[in-house]
């Protein structure tokens, strides 16, 4: 398996795992927002291309892809991470824990200081994460409680506090399915 950068053509094949990796979570009948929340923000300024990355299995089909984008701590830059999704029939074989340590490694290289997710407690504390008001940071959407986790780079600073907004098109997801 190999780790890398997205390339434009890897667009749709993107979609695709999205797709499929998030059928379970989607209302029944509908496709999963996901593909469409990457498209969104692929087209937004909120998109930081070396922080879109694609796990390629050994034929060259992409398996696996996750993204981080530009979101804000008060008016202080960090990153969301999001969506995550690794093929349905490659799933637990490691790739999803591939494309986090790479996004994470890459976020740091970048001097980036913070990166904020909305995921299952269970999986992210592997990679560092915490849940994000013991760092300080708040979600702006009150329910999220244990969900709501951080993973603080080398950059990172204690000041570091307030309330984290995602880049726009997390906050419109309906009407991008
Ligand atoms: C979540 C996901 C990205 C993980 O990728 P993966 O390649 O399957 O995960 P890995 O093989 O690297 O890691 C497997 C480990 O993660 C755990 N795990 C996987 N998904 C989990 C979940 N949703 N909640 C808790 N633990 C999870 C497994 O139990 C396993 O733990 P173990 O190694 O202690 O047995 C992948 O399963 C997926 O695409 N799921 C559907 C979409 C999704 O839920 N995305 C995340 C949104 S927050």
């Amino acid at each position: 398996m190999l780790i890398r950068r997205e390339l434009s053509e890897d667009v749709d094949a993107i979609a695709a795992v999205h797709r499929a990796a998030f059928v379970p979570f989607a209302v029944p009948g509908r496709e999963p927002v996901e593909s469409g929340l990457v498209a969104s923000l692929r087209a937004s300024d909120a998109w930081l291309p070396p922080l879109s990355i694609v796990a390629e299995d050994t034929g060259g089909a992409i398996v696996g892809h996750v993204v981080a984008t530009r979101g804000f701590v008060g008016d202080v830059p960090a990153l969301g991470l999001g969506p995550l999704g690794v093929r349905p029939d490659l799933q637990r074989s490691g790739v999803g824990s591939a494309l986090m340590h790479a996004v994470l490694g890459a976020a740091d290289a970048l001097d980036e200081s913070i990166v904020l997710l909305l995921g299952h407690p269970d999986y992210y504390p592997r990679f560092g994460f915490v849940r994000a008001t013991e760092l300080g940071v708040f979600p702006d959407v009150e329910d999220w409680g244990p969900h709501f986790q951080a993973r603080a780079l080398s950059a990172h600073r204690p000041g570091l506090r307030g309330t984290f907004r995602y880049a726009a098109p997390f906050y419109t997801l309906e009407e991008q399915e």
